[in-house]
């Protein structure tokens, strides 16, 4: 067992078959949750993950959970798992290189006919981006209590098509309860989606902690009126408030250490070129490592929209309709051993953007494990790791699961 090893090229292979379905000119990937893409993304999993043994179940917000069997099937399984989802304008590896790591460790398992102690666990959790629909890591947060099932199932996206209908129609919409899987740990291997381990020359980032964050949607009401008859100390131009916003979220990002603040989505009402616009949508993301920081961060932005509101003379509502608290992964030290006994450079890091494993920890002992990708850049198209640094991924994936299950 401990010269074993994930096969390279079919990993790779593996990845790019993926990233087909939804594949854009630039290299990357569409492949929003709930939407046909996705259903063809999922059915490969699944049609893979059946040809090496595996019995499927689909649970009630719509993950996908792929056993395999162990040597005793009452024990707690290992798992492992990330999504298939994609932003807009997405790469191939983001949440893919998890699942399909995962695919791989099956594959090794399977063609070595190894029986672990335990049954492993393979998934695939829905809209993890929370592009479409909000928030993100909806499929696991809502898997491990933090969400009410109805009110995931009956958000909707710009155009008003419910997620629930959306899994219904796709054939994703399964039986299984929520938090019912018999799990006795969890890690997921992703890119890191920022620049330090590739700085640090280090090939692998066992991941300590999940970073906070709290996600806004702010509507600004102003008034419609003429862009040419209307002097400026008269107007209430939703869009200017919303500016002036937007300016702010990077103030406060930058009065932070190890503050972020983007605003990445925007509606403007009537959206014509000479009528002040009268309302604007926008979303607001703030993150931060240290919760009491995210805290305040969180209240000078509420602050600023009073003090913008009262200002321009109209009406800011924010609604802070979601909050990720840091959380600490408690078996990164099982991904820290795996990692040394591979020979692979390694360093601790904390994940800046949102992952299933982070709500996992709220059930099960789980860990991280993070590649290097090309000049830290994820959510692009130019979203690049290459097949050595995913194998390398993927096999401390393989011994971090094997030694779980020996356990
Ligand atoms: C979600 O996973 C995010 O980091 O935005
Ligand atoms: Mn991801
Ligand atoms: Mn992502
Ligand atoms: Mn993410």
């Amino acid at each position: 067992m401990q010269d074993l090893r994930i096969n390279e090229q079919r990993l790779w292979d593996t990845l790019m078959e993926m990233g087909e379905i939804g594949g854009t000119e630039k290299g990357g990937c569409n492949r929003l949750a709930g939407t046909d893409l996705d259903k063809q993304a999922r059915d490969l999993f699944v049609s893979w993950c059946q040809a090496a043994g595996c019995d499927i179940s689909i649970d009630k917000i719509g993950n996908i959970f792929a056993r395999r069997p162990g040597k005793n099937n009452d024990l707690p399984a290992v798992g492992t798992g990330s999504h298939l989802d994609t932003q807009p304008t997405g790469g191939k590896f983001d949440g893919v290189f998890g699942v399909l790591s995962g695919v791989e460790v099956l594959r090794i398992l399977h063609e070595n006919n190894i029986e672990t102690p335990t049954p492993m666990e393979f998934s695939v959790w829905t809209n993890e981006e929370g592009s479409r629909f909000q928030p993100a890591m909806q499929g696991s947060g809502t898997y491990v209590g933090r969400f009410d099932l109805e009110a995931e199932l009956n958000k909707t996206d710009v155009n008003g098509i419910r997620l629930g209908d959306e899994l219904e129609r796709i054939g994703y919409l399964g039986d299984m309860e929520l938090g019912s899987r018999n799990m006795g740990a969890f890690f997921e291997a992703h890119i890191e989606q920022g620049p330090i381990l590739e700085d640090e020359k280090k090939a692998i980032g066992v991941v300590r902690l999940g970073q906070g964050i709290r996600w806004y949607n702010i509507e600004v009401i102003g008034r419609p009126s003429h862009s040419g008859t209307t002097p400026m100390h008269l107007r209430k131009d939703a869009m200017l408030a919303s500016s002036l916003i937007v300016a702010e979220m990077q103030a406060i990002a930058n009065r932070h250490e190890n503050g972020l603040g983007t605003v990445g989505f925007m509606q403007v009402w009537p959206n014509s070129r000479n009528t002040i616009p009268g309302n604007v949508k926008f979303s607001a993301d703030l993150r931060n490592p240290v919760p009491e920081v995210l805290l305040t961060m969180h209240e000078e932005l509420v602050a600023f929209c009073e003090k913008v509101a009262s200002d321009q003379d109209l009406e800011v509502k924010v609604d802070h309709f979601w909050y990720f608290a840091p959380v600490e992964f408690n078996a990164s030290d099982d991904v820290k051993a795996a990692t040394e006994k591979l020979g692979y450079s390694h360093m601790d890091i904390y994940a800046g953007a949102g992952h299933d494993a982070c709500y996992m920890a709220d059930l099960v002992p789980t860990g991280m494990i993070f590649t290097p990708c090309l000049n830290g850049i994820s959510h692009n198209e130019a979203e690049y790791s290459s097949p050595a640094e995913c194998a390398a991924g993927a096999n401390v994936l393989l011994h971090t699961m094997l030694e779980a299950s020996e356990r």
